[in-house]
């Protein structure tokens, strides 16, 4: 059967979509589903090309065990949303940019990271790029539980197709 594709994006994909990324391929290891699920990410800005993610996120990232070194920043392009099932933004301004350039018939594959952790305060991930360490360990919270709920979702899907 033909993997689900996913796609996580922000604004620069240098911290919080590689982020997302990286704990994503993480936990579908955990539940013995990689090869049932391809993850990318990517950024709606063009400033991080090519670059390895942020070194705090890096940072932050190791500390729970999740290696984000081999990622590298890319730009969102109209392929994609052909490429991927879903394409999961991290704010609305993210959602605001990926409705932009996508076709109208893709538009459903466009969500929120957030609604897969329904439990939670916030409905966005905050940019963390001009704020502290803090901000990170945050967006590492956020995505630990949002890929979660994703995983979830996922295996469902996965189960009734
Ligand atoms: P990200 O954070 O969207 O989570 O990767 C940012 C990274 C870089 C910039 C903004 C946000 N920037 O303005 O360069």
């Amino acid at each position: 059967m033909k993997p689900i594709a996913v796609c996580f994006v922000c604004l620069g994909n240098i911290c919080r979509s590689p982020t997302a990324e990286g704990v994503m391929r993480y936990q579908l290891a955990a539940a013995r589903l990689s090869d049932r699920v391809i993850v990318d990410s990517a950024g709606t800005g063009n400033w991080h090309i090519g670059e390895a993610p942020d070194e705090r996120a890096q940072y932050a990232a190791r500390g729970r065990g999740y290696d984000l070194s081999q990622l590298r920043g890319r730009q969102i392009g109209a392929a994609d949303f052909e490429r991927f099932d879903l394409l999961i933004a991290m704010d609305d301004a993210n959602v605001a940019a990926l409705n932009r350039i996508c076709p109208p018939a893709h538009r459903d594959k466009i969500r929120l990271l957030m609604e897969f952790a329904p439990q939670a305060d916030a409905r966005e991930v905050a940019d963390p790029y001009f704020g502290g360490a803090n901000g990170f360990e945050t967006v590492l919270d956020q995505c630990e539980a949002a890929c979660s709920g994703l995983v979830a979702a996922l295996r469902v899907q996965l189960q009734a197709g």
